[in-house]
């Protein structure tokens, strides 16, 4: 192997092919957004119909991209779309798609035990030099790492949603990540054209932990009666310039989701309770399977 047993001999800056695991909503924008800046990708899922799903969502995000990018040609356009499909190849078998990777990124299910297993797979069979990353809103990527004998080529690569549109990553750097490794995951972002910032391994690292509390605050403003969820959106989208009020973006984040992130928190007791208490009203509408936009309604509805 061009890599030899020592971790001083992986050369840093030099990612071409990139496995994504998880082919959901942010595994297909993380596939389509390194697919359109010419890194090598492979899209790995549990099975042929999730790899299905999340060639729709490319598609039909990549259609979007284009008609923005070239509009009223139609001809760049399809140009554009196929020469980022070439880019991407789609893969059930999670050892042969990691043989060749430079970089994976994990975007499967919020579960740290299935996280863990994952990795501790993967680092058996992926080359020494791969680095690893997560793309976890709120599980501590050391205690993923753990889970490998690489916690120095292992860190956090957090995208947003919808990822072909948000232009920040957070880096999350662990204590153990070593300064080669979060170089390469900096540059990385730059050449997706995505803008990074780092952050230490902490609860939400810097979006979340300041996006979460803000809208479980929402929710209480609503829960005491004091204005509607429509008052509260239209207050923050014209007093405050946010692109999407908190009743709005808790549907499209996901109401399951954001109960996840807070119950979460509140077990692993890292930050401020009464930031993260639970409000009634987000559990009832959980309780009820109204999760937001993914199930048709949440605080509002969707068809
Ligand atoms: N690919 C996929 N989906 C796209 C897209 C693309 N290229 N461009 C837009 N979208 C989606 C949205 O889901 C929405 O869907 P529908 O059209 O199906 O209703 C729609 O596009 C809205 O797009 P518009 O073109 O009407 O609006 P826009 O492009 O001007 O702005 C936005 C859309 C960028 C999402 C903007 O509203 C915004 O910035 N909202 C806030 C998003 C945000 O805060 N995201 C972070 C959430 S927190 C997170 O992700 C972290 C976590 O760990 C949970
Ligand atoms: P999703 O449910 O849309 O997709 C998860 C995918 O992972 C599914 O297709 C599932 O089949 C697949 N999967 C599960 N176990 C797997 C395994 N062992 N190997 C391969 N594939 C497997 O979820 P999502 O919303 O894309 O979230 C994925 C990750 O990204 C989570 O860790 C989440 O916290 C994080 N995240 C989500 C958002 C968001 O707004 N949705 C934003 C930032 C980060």
């Amino acid at each position: 192997s061009a890599f030899s047993t020592s971790s001083s001999a992986y050369a840093p800056h030099n990612v071409k092919n990139i496995t994504v695991f998880g082919s959901g909503l942010m595994g297909a924008g993380i596939v389509q957004v390194a697919a359109q800046n010419a890194f090598n990708v492979t899209m790995v899922d549990l099975n042929p119909e999730a790899l299905k799903k999340g060639q729709d969502i490319i598609a039909s995000s990549l259609k979007r991209v284009a008609k923005k990018q070239f509009p009223e040609d139609a001809a760049q356009q399809k140009t554009f779309i196929d020469k980022t499909m070439a880019q991407i190849k789609t893969s059930t078998d999670s050892e042969a798609a990691s043989k060749d990777a430079d970089l994976i990124i994990e975007a499967i299910v919020e579960n740290l035990k299935t996280k863990q297993q994952l990795f501790s797979m993967l680092d058996k069979v992926a080359p020494e030099h791969t680095l690893f990353c997560s793309n976890t809103s709120s599980l501590p990527i050391g205690e993923i790492a753990k889970a490998t004998k690489r916690t120095d080529r292992f860190g956090g690569l957090h995208f947003f949603n919808p990822v072909p549109q948000m232009k920040l990553v957070e880096v999350i750097r662990t204590e153990e990540t070593s300064q080669d490794s979060f170089d390469s995951l900096m540059e990385v972002c730059t050449r997706m054209k995505k803008t990074p910032v780092s952050c230490k391994d902490t609860p939400g690292f810097i979006v979340n932990r300041l996006l979460v509390p803000y809208m479980m605050e929402s929710l209480r403003i609503v829960e005491r009666g004091e204005a509607t969820p429509q008052d509260v959106d239209v207050a923050m989208k014209l007093g405050a310039g946010f692109p999407m009020g908190p009743f709005e973006l808790a549907d499209f984040v996901g109401l399951d989701t954001m109960k996840f992130i807070v119950d979460g928190w509140r077990k692993e007791g890292k930050i401020d309770d009464n930031l993260v208490a639970p409000v009634k009203l987000l559990d009832d509408l959980v309780a009820q399977g109204n999760f937001g936009r993914k199930s048709g309604q949440g605080f509002y509805p969707y068809n």
